[in-house]
């Protein structure tokens, strides 16, 4: 069987990829428009394997959609492609509107043509999946309940608003069209090929260097944090075992504060780089202005997958940690070139804007 990934060359996608390729499941056709994000060297051992067809393009160009479906006819659809970062949202909204909203109408209108050539037996198997983020459903207070998915959006940032959206076009879509969907909300993911500006890869790089490790505000944040290997799996369940037009949700088991991460990192670097002449790391802890707007806690009830689709976390956080760290610190040259071009950019302009408190 064939199945098409949108957005397969970022971080979860690609492990999405590399996970669905170990399990012998069949060809991966890999939609991705290339953007900063977007690295085909997180797909090396692919590059000659006919099970991998990468096609660079937009989700939002609906030509290039129609030809991807007619001529590799896949059966299941797993949509990643998104503009992700929460800082850039808010800098670059439009980028996010025009990607995961008017991107996300334009490829479910394709897939909603295409469906309705399909054979019926196709028909009863073929899959929409959505990936989404707790995001969406907003910050919670110290007590709340962790959110279920009959819980309430109350986005509160460009990304979570426009992830929001999408999720409402996949629900009409199912609901209007009877196109076979179904929505996930994954909370933060951690793991190999993250893009080096998200919080993990970018604390280890720092640290490695010497640099501050940029915590904002006061760092009590709280998230879940999910290993990208296990968000795979769970994915992999719902598109085997998900009932047609349901929201799942797939939560990291601990709650965290963004403190405790940079200092989990900090004592990482210091047992796996015991000679740094930074020792310890946690002494590089540097708070800065807070994020605008910035939501104070996600937490996400999971009970929905595991109890329906037997779906766990497998392994523990400290243990998943240091091998994320210990794979950064051995892939050195994947995260210089991921740092090269737009990025630095980025770097010099975002992070030398904020003050250090
Ligand atoms: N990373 C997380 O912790 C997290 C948490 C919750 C939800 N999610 C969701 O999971 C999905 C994947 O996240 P990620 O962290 O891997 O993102 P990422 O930023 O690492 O990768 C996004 C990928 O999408 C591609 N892309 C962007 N715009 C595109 C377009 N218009 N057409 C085709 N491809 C395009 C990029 O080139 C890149 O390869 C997203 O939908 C995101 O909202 C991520």
């Amino acid at each position: 069987m064939t199945i098409l990934v949108t957005g397969g060359a970022g971080f979860i996608g690609s492990n999405f990829i590399r996970y669905w390729l170990s399990k012998k499941e069949g060809i991966v056709v890999n939609l991705d428009k290339l953007t900063y994000a977007g690295d085909l060297n997180n797909l090396t051992e692919f590059q000659n394997d006919p099970r991998h067809i990468f096609v660079r393009g937009d989700i939002a160009d609906r030509k290039i959609v129609q030809e991807i479906l007619q001529k590799h006819h896949p059966l299941m659809i797993v949509h990643f492609a998104a503009e992700t970062h929460v800082d850039r949202s808010i800098k670059f909204p439009q980028d996010f509107i025009q990607t995961n909203v008017v991107g996300t109408l334009n490829l479910l209108d394709e897939v909603r043509e295409y469906f309705r050539t399909l054979k019926n037996e196709e028909k009863e198997n073929f899959r929409f999946l959505h990936v989404s983020t707790d995001e969406v459903y907003g910050s919670l207070k110290e007590n709340d309940d962790p959110v279920k998915e009959s819980s309430v959006f109350a986005p509160n940032n460009p990304y979570s608003a426009s992830k929001a959206a999408s999720d409402h076009l996949v629900r009409a879509y199912n609901h209007t069209y009877g196109l076979p969907t179904i929505v996930t909300h994954c909370t933060n993911n951690f793991g190999p090929y993250q893009y080096p500006e998200k919080l993990i890869p970018l604390l280890i790089m720092n640290g490695v260097k010497g640099k501050p490790l940029p915590v904002y505000g006061d760092g009590l944040h709280i998230r879940n944090w999910l290993y990208v290997d296990d968000h795979s799996h769970a994915l992999s369940l719902v598109l085997k075992k998900g009932r047609i037009g349901e929201v799942y949700n797939i939560g990291g088991p601990e709650e965290k504060t963004n403190l405790e991460i940079v200092e989990t990192v900090g004592s990482l670097l210091d047992e796996l780089h015991p000679h740094s002449p930074y020792k310890p790391h946690s002494s590089l802890i540097a708070h800065i202005e807070d994020r605008s707007g910035h939501d104070r806690r996600y937490s996400m009830d999971s009970s929905k997958i595991c109890q329906e689709l037997g779906w766990k976390p497998d392994g523990d956080f400290i243990s998943r940690m240091r091998k994320t760290v210990k794979w950064y610190l051995d892939h050195d040259a994947w995260v210089e070139n991921a740092m090269n071009g737009d990025n630095k950019q980025w770097f010099k302009t975002h992070y030398s804007e904020l003050e250090i408190v």
